[in-house]
């Protein structure tokens, strides 16, 4: 795969849905105050779309690093530095047990704080704070309304932009969201992007094969987390093996065996993968912001 060209993915994206997506996010924005972007804490930086910043312009923004609870907190708390060092307002939740929501109203006034008292000058203290939700597909957008608006019915929807007809939902007294996420695409610039965002699960895995991706799994998590291989899958890769190699002596600590004496390296692609997206491999986060900036 070249580098430069990067993966040929998830071609839905392009050109129309993309360009659709684009247009209700611009007029959406219209109507909100500021914009909730919402991040997977483990690759923030493959999970940020590309022209968010063009799209959103000066429209202020709450960066959320969302799955936290599969992300190594030692990384979170160093993005967590670096954003703010950056001058952006963020907050760290795991929207799918609802942990940190609950920051989420203080953390838009915070944000908005210059807004509120031009507002307040002006005799509109009551004038509701309006967000929007945006994000790559499957980073947690719906589950985080849901858990912010503390509802139950799932709006999830897999389709561009933001569906007709607002609706605004209550967080707390002053404060609204709008019901449906806009719908980023995802950067598709790199290799390691296109990865990452296979490995955790945002794309699907067909981008390359699912033993290769795999093997660059295990090359990545030998970088920081080899001591995650020992404990899961019983030994200790050592710096010289490629990746196909530890692949497969996991599949053999395994027993993945198929008539003929192969070992099943495929079965245990899917074994890797299904364990690293569900967390058994413990916390581990795949970008830190040394290596980014
Ligand atoms: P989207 O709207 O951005 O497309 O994403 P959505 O909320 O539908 O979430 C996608 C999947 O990610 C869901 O899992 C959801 O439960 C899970 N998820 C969201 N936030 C978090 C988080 O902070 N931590 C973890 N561990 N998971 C999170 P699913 O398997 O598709 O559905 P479900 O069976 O969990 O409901």
């Amino acid at each position: 795969m070249n580098e430069n060209k990067g993966y040929e993915l998830d071609l839905h994206w392009f050109p129309g849905h993309m360009t659709k997506a684009q247009r209700m996010i611009e007029s959406n924005l219209k109507l909100v105050d500021a914009v909730c972007e919402i991040l997977d804490a483990r690759i923030p930086y493959s999970s940020r779309n590309p022209d968010v910043d063009k799209l959103c312009g000066n429209k202020p923004r709450l960066i959320v690093f969302n799955r936290t609870d599969l992300a190594d907190p030692a990384v979170t708390a160093q993005w967590r530095k670096y954003w703010k060092n950056a001058g952006l307002v963020v907050m760290e939740t795991d929207a799918k047990s609802g942990k940190g929501v609950n920051a989420f109203s203080n953390a838009v006034r915070t944000l908005l704080k210059d807004k509120i008292a031009a507002y307040a000058a002006k005799g509109q203290e009551n004038r509701p704070l309006r967000l929007m939700v945006l994000g790559i597909p499957n980073v947690g957008k719906s589950t985080f309304i849901n858990k912010v608006a503390r509802r139950k019915a799932a709006v999830a929807s897999d389709r561009p932009g933001v569906t007709r007809g607002k609706q605004w939902i209550t967080v707390d007294a002053g404060l609204e969201l709008l019901d449906t996420p806009g719908i980023l695409w995802p950067r598709f610039d790199s290799q390691t992007v296109g990865e990452n965002l296979a490995f955790t699960g945002a794309i699907r895995d067909e981008i390359m094969d699912r033993e290769t991706l795999a093997a660059n799994l295990f090359l990545r998590l030998r970088e920081h987390y080899a001591e995650s291989i020992e404990r899961r899958y019983k030994f200790a890769p050592t710096p010289e093996m490629s990746g196909m190699e530890i692949l497969e002596i996991a599949a053999k600590k395994r027993g993945f065996l198929l008539p003929g004496g192969v070992y099943d390296t495929e079965r245990m692609a899917c074994v890797l993968l299904d364990e690293f997206r569900g967390g058994v491999l413990g916390r581990i986060s795949l970008e830190r912001p040394e290596a980014e900036a």
